[in-house]
C-alpha cells in the first residue's frame, strides 16, 4: 500500500475504487493534496469522496484541478454552469442516462480522459453505479487472443441502439428536437494508458460498432466476447451515492454502468467531462 502524507484513501473493492478522505472540495487545495489525489485516482481508476457541500462554481473548480473540463455532446449544461451537464431521471421516467457498460463517448477522436458526477438528490435505494478495471481486463486474455488483439482497430458509433435508449428521456428533458447526428471515431481495441504505461482493454457494447477492416458478422463474436469478459465480477467494484458523493474515474482504464433499479424515484449528479487525448497502441 502507498504512503499518502494528506489524504486517507481506503479501497473499497479488490479491483478498482476507493474512498479519499481528508478533502474538502470546497477548498482551494494545496498542490500536495492534489497531486496525491491524481496518485490515488491512477492507482485506483475511480475514487470517491464523501459529504462534499459544494456550488457548481466549485465543484467546477476542483474539476480544474484535474483536467480541463469540456461541454458533453448532445446534451446542455447548467445555466449557470455550462460546464456541468445534469444526469437526471425523474420519478416517471423508465431510462436511466447511461444505463449500459462502457467508456464515455469512445465515438469521439479525442474521448475524454475522466468524468467527476457529484450526487445532488438520490433515491431511498437502488441507483448504484458499477465500475470495472479495464487493465485486470485485458491482463487476464490469454497470450494467444492479446497477440491476435495487437494492432485491431474499434469503430465507435454514438448510435448504437441500446445506448441510444438511454438517452431519450434525457434529450426530452434537454428540449433536443433534431435527431442528433451520428458520431464515429477509430481506436485501438486494447489501448495504453498515457500515465501509466499500462494496456487496458478498450471497447464496449455501448459504442464498439465493429472492428476496421472487418464486417460486422465477423467482429460480433470476438467483440461479444469481448464484452462479456471485459465487467467479469472479479474486475468490478459497486459504489452506493449518498447525496454529496463525488466519483472521479478514468475513462482511459475504467468502464461504468449505473444501474437502472429506482423507478418512481429521482436521482440528480451534476457530471463534469474532462478533456482527453487520442488513444495510443
Ligand atoms: C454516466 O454514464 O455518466 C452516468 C453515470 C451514473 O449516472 O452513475
Amino acid at each position: 500500500m502507498r504512503n499518502y502524507r494528506h489524504i486517507e484513501v481506503r479501497p473499497i473493492a479488490g479491483a478498482l475504487g476507493a474512498e479519499i478522505a481528508g478533502v474538502d472540495m470546497a477548498r482551494d487545495l494545496d498542490d500536495e493534496v492534489v497531486a496525491e489525489v491524481r496518485r490515488a485516482f491512477l492507482d485506483h481508476l475511480v475514487i470517491f469522496l464523501r459529504d462534499q457541500k459544494v456550488t457548481p462554481q466549485q465543484q467546477v473548480a476542483f474539476a480544474r484541478r484535474f483536467g480541463e473540463p469540456i461541454e458533453y455532446p448532445q446534451l446542455k449544461g447548467l445555466p449557470e454552469a455550462p460546464m456541468i451537464t445534469p444526469v437526471v431521471k425523474l420519478e416517471h421516467e423508465r431510462h436511466n442516462f447511461g444505463g449500459i457498460w462502457h467508456s464515455d463517448t469512445t465515438y469521439l477522436p479525442e474521448p475524454p480522459m475522466g468524468s467527476m458526477l457529484l450526487a445532488r438528490e438520490v433515491p431511498p435505494y437502488g441507483g448504484d453505479t458499477m465500475f470495472a478495471n479495464q487493465y485486470l481486463a485485458y491482463e487476464a486474455l490469454s497470450e494467444g487472443l492479446r497477440k491476435t488483439l495487437e494492432g485491431l482497430v474499434g469503430i465507435s458509433s454514438s448510435t448504437k441502439a441500446d445506448v441510444t435508449r438511454t438517452r431519450e428521456d434525457a434529450l426530452k428533458q434537454a428540449g433536443a428536437g433534431a435527431t442528433p447526428k451520428t458520431l464515429q471515431a477509430e481506436h485501438p481495441l486494447v489501448r495504453t494508458h498515457p500515465e501509466t504505461g499500462r494496456k487496458a482493454l478498450y471497447t464496449s457494447d455501448a459504442h464498439t460498432a465493429c472492428i476496421k477492416g472487418w464486417t460486422e458478422a465477423e467482429s460480433l463474436p470476438l467483440l461479444r466476447f469481448l464484452w462479456q469478459h471485459q465487467v467479469r465480477p472479479e474486475f468490478t467494484c459497486r459504489f452506493r451515492w449518498e447525496v454529496g458523493s463525488l466519483a472521479f474515474w478514468d475513462n482511459r482504464c475504467a468502464m461504468h454502468n449505473p444501474i437502472n433499479d429506482y423507478h418512481g424515484f429521482r436521482r440528480v449528479m451534476h457530471r463534469i467531462t474532462l478533456a482527453g487525448d487520442r488513444p495510443r497502441v
